[in-house]
């Protein structure tokens, strides 16, 4: 294609409302986030009618501040974007009609983006030359998947958890250990001065050619431990339960991922997501890819937390693939990867 594409993007799905101008789906002009964190920390957790009604607040200025950075007008603008699942349904359906109201009044194309999709996305921005296919590792406070993408915007699902997503695991932990909200961040960092080896967590066992997760059992394996120990009195080292547990989740998530490098015979892996920012994560997918010759990919922090120019690059693939979504659509809570 000849022409640039200019998308402008909205992604509400969840507790951070934000607009990007995105070109190509590579570059991004403007990424304005607006984060709703310090509103919901007070409750230890997002409260989705909360999070709808600051997405209501805030969403007019987001998509003004992200043209006005971007310096284009909505004149200039090719087709819109928007996230219309997996999410909260109260805040998906915020994004989701107020990029309808656009593009019925300006005449654009509308573009549905699956929210996980758009994480994956998240590395052709990083990467300018990644092309299809390669593994994805996608660990969000929603969802942990192993996806095996075999060409835009068609993925094979590989492995997911079966019961907590990575991320969730994080925060309940977190909170456990009297950390707050959001807890991966504040483990990842309390983790630097913990010793990982101090207590022995354990880990989920599946058929070996599983490449699926469960982390419900190992959150619930360190609320024991704590309970055991606040009832023999003894002193808790929070540093050495976060980094014990952190080791836990980022060697499965390793493991796992490797494996499903070595089925699918590829030499690069792109990680996604909220936890692809953990330090100790990266630093294992790292060390491990070296041993095995595999690239190991992510994004810059602010493009693994939720924003929106991951959803103007995933909306473009789909665009020149002509899949423009019908003005009656509908924000989808719990949709699938790859279903459209
Ligand atoms: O992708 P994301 O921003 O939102 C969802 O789509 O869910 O992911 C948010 C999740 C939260 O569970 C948060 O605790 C986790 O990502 N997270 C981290 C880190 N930064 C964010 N988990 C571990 N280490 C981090 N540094
Ligand atoms: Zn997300």
């Amino acid at each position: 294609m000849d022409k640039d594409i200019t998308i402008l993007a909205i992604e509400s799905s969840c507790d951070e409302t934000s607009a990007a101008v995105v070109v190509n789906g590579r570059k991004v002009l403007s990424n304005i986030i607006s984060s709703q964190i310090a509103v919901h920390t007070k409750f230890g957790g997002v409260v989705p009618e909360v999070a709808s009604r600051k997405h209501i607040e805030v969403i007019s200025q987001v998509v003004d501040k992200a043209l006005k950075e971007a310096e284009v007008s909505f004149k200039d603008i090719d087709a819109i974007g928007v996230t219309y699942g997996p999410g909260l349904v109260g805040a998906l359906l915020v994004g989701v009609q107020y990029a309808k109201g656009l593009a019925y009044s300006l005449g654009k194309p509308l573009i549905g983006v699956n929210h996980i999709e758009g994480h994956i996305s998240a590395n052709f921005i990083q990467y300018k030359d990644l092309k299809p296919p390669f593994v994805c590792l996608v660990v969000s406070g929603g969802h942990t998947f192993i996806v095996y993408m075999k060409d835009y915007g068609k993925f094979e699902v590989m492995g997911q958890t079966r019961d907590d997503a990575a991320g969730e695991a994080y925060d309940k932990v977190a909170r456990a250990i009297g950390l707050g909200y959001p807890g991966g961040p504040k483990i990842d960092k309390l983790s630097k001065s913990g010793n990982e080896n101090a207590i022995k967590f354990p880990r989920a066992n599946f058929h070996e050619e599983s490449l699926d997760f469960s982390f419900s059992g190992l959150k619930s394996a360190v609320l024991n431990y704590l309970n055991k120990m606040e009832m023999k009195k003894e002193e808790i080292n929070r540093a050495d339960v976060a980094a014990s547990f952190q080791k836990a989740v980022v060697d499965f998530l390793v493991a796992n991922a490797m494996k499903a490098c070595s089925i699918k015979k590829v030499d690069k892996i792109a990680i996604a997501g909220g936890v692809a920012s953990n330090s100790a994560l990266r630093k294992a997918m790292i060390e491990a890819g070296k041993r095995k010759d595999i690239q190991v990919l992510f994004p810059e922090l602010v493009l693994c937390t939720d924003n929106a120019a991951m959803i103007g690059s995933a909306a473009y693939f789909e665009y020149i693939k002509g899949a423009i979504s019908p003005l009656d659509f509908n924000a989808v809570p719990n949709l699938k990867l790859g279903e459209r």
